[in-house]
């Protein structure tokens, strides 16, 4: 207990230290959810109780790189506006002395259970992982209730990340990200009547996929009649288009049969096309929309050479998104409830870009909303050049729809790309240092940090051979707080 409040309180010093280091960041972002000092990570716990969806987030408020993870945790009645709550969980036991690691929520007889993975690290460098559980009356204050499950015999000790919820036969179901004794990943299921006793009931998938050797942040939901199984693979070697960043997070789609095995219909498909994108997390909210939020990181890859570090913090959370599924294919659009952070608006209507022909503006501020509606016939190319940093290209003969922006490392032009049929309609969020572009209503999402120097101009070509009709319009962001 003393070792708890030791470290809660070394914690919050921490974020009064070098608060207005961090606030004086240029690139603090006016919109997303942010460690108030430190490295954030991974989503953690997102649920909605009593009218409030609770956020908890991985956090190391020490340095900007990982560590002993705390569990950080913001409130929110709209999904927009975040309040920063005390510190739900401290690396402070035997069983979790080296990090909080990630898991759920959920809600049980008028109480909030957190479950995590304590990770131990041992001396000789190899590592226990133990499923843990930590209980709240009032979602605030959690107590810690000690490990749950322990590692099952074929599995490696990387072993976490678990996700609960409560079957429709009542009972009470998890999934654990992996890595069998042969070195691939997978995720396993355990189930429970009291969430006290677990029984475990083996990998989660009814044959192997082979995909890389380790998968984090496993989340299983049904969505129209579909079983989706969400999770964050380590170990894809890059293939034509996909699996371009240093770790990926996707889904599999499929049956869950009587035997809790999913039978794969469609295999792996990447969630967000952009360069950030992490260890997504899903929720079921009371108006039962199924709402994901993501990192907006990648482990490992180059985190270390981010700008803000110069102030102290380093990552974000996407914004809300919602998942439909639509003609074979997840759909994400973000929340309705972020219209209500549009002010003044900018409407160019009937924009017609003859070959070569520039539409240029400049948005007021560096958090804004744009959205285009396309009517282009025939071959053509459109570019969107946001803030002498980031474009957006779409190829309509090869079909190819591109996201660029200069390296925060080098400088260097660098993409993202994928196979898109058509293109009709773009949405894109801009914050002080980042970028979500849904395409098409949510048929593919690009999401990614930049770090533009100055300069406000969105300038938009058609540089192919046809000429372009577009609609355009620019919303103001409001600060979230
Ligand atoms: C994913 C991850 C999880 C782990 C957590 C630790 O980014 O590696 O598997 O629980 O981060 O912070």
């Amino acid at each position: 207990m003393e070792r708890d409040q030791q470290l809660k309180s070394d914690a919050l010093k921490e974020i009064l230290k070098y608060k207005d280091e961090v606030e004086s960041d240029p690139y603090r972002l006016h919109y997303h959810v942010m460690p108030p000092v430190g490295l954030l990570n991974d989503p953690n716990g997102f649920i909605q109780w009593k009218g409030t969806y609770h956020l908890f987030y991985q956090w190391m408020p020490f340095k900007t790189g990982h560590g002993p993870k705390f569990w950080g945790h913001y409130t929110s009645k709209d999904l927009v506006h975040w309040q920063e709550e005390p510190i739900a969980l401290a690396p402070s036991d035997w069983f979790d002395k080296d990090g909080c690691y990630s898991g759920s929520a959920i809600i049980h007889q008028d109480q909030m259970y957190l479950f995590y993975t304590g990770n131990v690290k041992r001396e000789d460098g190899t590592r226990e992982s133990y499923q843990c559980v930590a209980i709240s009356k009032d979602g605030v204050h959690f107590e810690k209730k000690g490990p749950v499950i322990t590692l099952p015999n074929g599995y490696t000790p990387h072993f976490r990340d678990p996700k609960v919820w409560q079957g429709k036969d009542e009972l009470w179901y998890m999934v654990i990200g992996a890595q069998k004794e042969n070195l691939e990943g997978d995720a396993v299921l355990y189930q429970s009547h009291d969430l006290e006793n677990w029984e475990f009931l083996g990998s989660i998938m009814d044959k192997d996929l082979s995909l890389g050797y380790m998968w984090e942040c496993p989340d299983y939901f049904e969505l129209n009649g579909k079983g989706i199984l969400l999770f964050s693979p380590q170990g894809l070697k890059a293939s034509g288009f996909n699996y371009q960043n240093v770790y990926q997070s996707g889904y599999v789609i499929g049956d869950m049969n009587e035997q809790n095995k999913l039978q794969v219909q469609k295999g792996f498909c990447e969630l967000d096309r952009g360069f950030e994108f992490y260890a997504p997390q899903t929720m079921l909210d009371e108006q039962s929309r199924r709402i994901l939020i993501g990192w907006m990181g990648v482990p490992d890859q180059d985190e270390d050479k981010q700008p803000t570090i110069d102030h102290k913090w380093v990552h974000s959370m996407t914004l809300p998104r919602q998942l439909t599924w639509k003609e074979d294919k997840l759909y994400q659009t973000p929340v309705k409830e972020l219209e209500t952070l549009r002010s003044k608006m900018v409407n160019h209507s009937d924009l017609e870009l003859d070959v070569n022909e520039q539409f240029s503006f400049e948005l007021e501020n560096s958090a804004s909303e744009i959205e285009a509606k396309i009517n282009s016939e025939g071959t053509s190319l459109l570019e969107i050049n946001i803030r002498d940093n980031v474009r957006i290209i779409f190829n309509s003969n090869q079909k190819l729809f591109t996201l660029e922006r200069k390296s925060y490392v080098d400088g260097l032009v660098e993409r993202r790309q994928c196979i898109l049929d058509h293109l009709s309609h773009l949405q894109i969020f801009l914050d002080t240092s980042s970028i979500e572009v849904f395409v098409n209503k949510g048929e593919e999402v690009f999401t990614a940090r930049f770090f533009p120097y100055k300069g406000k101009d969105v300038r938009i070509r058609s540089i192919g051979e046809k000429k372009i009709q577009m609609e355009v319009t620019c919303w103001t962001i409001k600060r979230d707080r």
